[in-house]
């Protein structure tokens, strides 16, 4: 697994405020919109493309265009979805699917709730949004989840990540022979008793949503 950290002082600038208790969630959501749409232009470096010949108004020449079949963009409920508006900025014909995860606090296992998604992602480049890389657990069933349906090269975009969480990801799909890499605007301390990140930016859901 390839981890990034976009080491850029506007994506330093936008995190300190979004990471700011007094930041309220209109400002949240535009701060976590135009962080979406700095940290994809780093996560879509990869991004397949064809070559295409075409005809300037001056002389005819060949660029690229995105292939087929069209990237697809997956937010994890419910704090994903903050996320999506600045990565389809980028990505304006890429299709979106939706996957709801929630961790059964007894069991620890990861539950799917809601599911959304194409049959076949065979061949298929998939964009994960997750805001937060915490304990890594639904990360990485939500990884399994896709290369299940086949696809076959995963970039999880996430606004923070904790050190213990990419540690379990990167051990809990050790397994799988498709390449996945995290994209994240930071890589904090570490998580503290009840699972969030330290520093951090508090629950991301809340944040953007402002209910509990
Ligand atoms: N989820 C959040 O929203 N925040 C954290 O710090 C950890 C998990």
């Amino acid at each position: 697994m390839r981890t990034q950290v976009v080491d850029h002082p506007l994506v330093s600038h936008k995190l300190t405020t979004l990471r700011d208790v007094r930041t309220d969630s209109p400002t949240f959501r535009r701060l976590t919109d135009e962080l979406v749409t700095l940290l994809a232009y780093e996560a879509t470096r990869g991004i397949r493309v064809e070559s295409v010949d075409i005809t300037t108004p001056v002389s005819p020449t060949t660029g690229v265009k995105l292939s087929t079949p069209t990237p697809l963009v997956v937010p994890i409920l419910r704090a994903g979805l903050g996320m999506l508006d600045g990565m389809m900025r980028l990505l304006p014909t890429a299709e979106v699917g939706f996957l709801g995860m929630v961790r059964n606090e007894d069991t620890l296992e990861v539950h799917t709730y809601a599911e959304r998604l194409p049959d076949d992602l065979s061949g298929r480049q998939v964009y994960v949004l997750d805001p937060m890389l915490a304990t890594g657990g639904t990360l990485a069933a939500a990884i399994r989840f896709l290369v299940d349906r086949g696809a076959d090269d995963i970039t999880a975009i996430c606004l923070l990540a904790a050190p213990e969480g990419c540690e379990r990801l990167e051990n809990e799909i050790a397994d799988l022979t498709v390449p996945v890499s995290v994209v994240t605007a930071a890589m904090d301390e570490r998580l503290n008793e009840k699972g969030y990140i330290v520093p951090g930016l508090g629950d991301a859901g809340d944040r953007l949503y402002g209910v509990a």
